[in-house]
């Protein structure tokens, strides 16, 4: 594993730190790929009952790396795509996993928080969902599930504008299960991996599964792969392509032409 993932096993939680400070933690198809692999080992791995997702440095994760975008180009089908296979796999993975979120959660970073069970984020936390403002579409099956737990008009609202918005705007949103101090992130979210750790393993895997049940996966996969389809065309778009330029000039992007 790189050192731009880092897994960690403290008794019976394994941690995985997106380790990329320096640019926020965006996440490259490499570190798609090393999440994943992570993830398989924690679900094959007995002795592994909690996994805690979390962020180095000031971030949880500024979502994809948007020059990475341009690599997709390179696989043969979306199934290939490091990022496509992550989330397939988060779909179905059935231990408990607890996110610790500080700063900013981006796009994956705060679609991610739906897949997770217990959301633990600190009042620097800043989330937001910009894939219209960058001539994309949503992901990780996050247009079927933010409207189900943030409701049509919040969900609507975050989705189509794509503003940031703060710890208590997402824990009206009901992204969120617990808010603490900065200083304090890691412990709480220590703590309660170590309760989650504490308690029956089988019964906390079926309640996991039981609170995703199999027909809802079938959609999430469904959705997932509609959305991917819309996303990759999103990609190639003159839109996306004017608004990395102007992410990199640091200004705003011109839509002007609505061609
Ligand atoms: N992909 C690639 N590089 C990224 C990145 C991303 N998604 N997000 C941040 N970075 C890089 C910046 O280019 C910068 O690199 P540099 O120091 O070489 O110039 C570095 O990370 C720090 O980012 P900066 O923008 O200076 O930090 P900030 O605290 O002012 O803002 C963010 C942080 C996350 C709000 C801002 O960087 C941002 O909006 N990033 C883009 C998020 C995005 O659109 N993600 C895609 C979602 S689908």
């Amino acid at each position: 594993m790189s050192e731009k993932v880092l897994s960690t096993r403290d008794g019976a939680v394994l941690t995985i730190t997106l380790n990329r400070p320096d640019k926020k933690n965006a996440l490259d198809g490499a570190m798609y790929t090393e999440m994943r692999e992570a993830f398989d080992a924690a679900g094959n791995d007995t002795e592994v009952r909690v996994v805690c997702l979390t962020g180095a440095g000031d971030a949880f994760t500024a979502g994809n790396d948007l020059r990475d975008f341009a690599s997709w180009d390179s696989y043969e089908s979306t199934q290939q795509v490091p990022v496509v296979r992550l989330i397939r796999r988060l779909i179905d993975f059935d231990k408990p996993i607890v996110a610790a979120v500080r700063g900013a959660a981006v796009g994956f970073g705060t679609t991610v928080l739906l897949h997770c069970d217990v959301v633990v984020a600190s009042l620097t936390a800043k989330f937001s969902l910009p894939f219209v403002r960058l001539g994309l579409v949503p992901e990780f099956a996050s247009s079927y599930l933010l409207p189900a737990v943030a409701g049509r008009a919040r969900a609507s609202k975050a989705l189509l504008l794509g503003e940031p918005f703060s710890v208590d705007e997402a824990d009206r949103m009901g992204l969120i299960s617990e808010i603490c101090e900065d200083a304090e992130l890691d412990e709480r979210a220590s703590r309660t991996c170590a309760k989650l750790a504490s308690l029956a393993p089988n019964a906390l895997r079926t309640v996991r599964t039981l609170l995703n049940p199999a027909d809802d996966r079938a959609s999430l996969h469904a959705v997932t792969e509609q959305e991917f389809e819309l996303f990759v065309a999103g990609l190639k778009s003159a839109e996306h392509k004017e608004a990395i330029r102007a992410f990199y000039e640091k200004r705003t992007p011109n839509f002007s032409s609505g061609g």
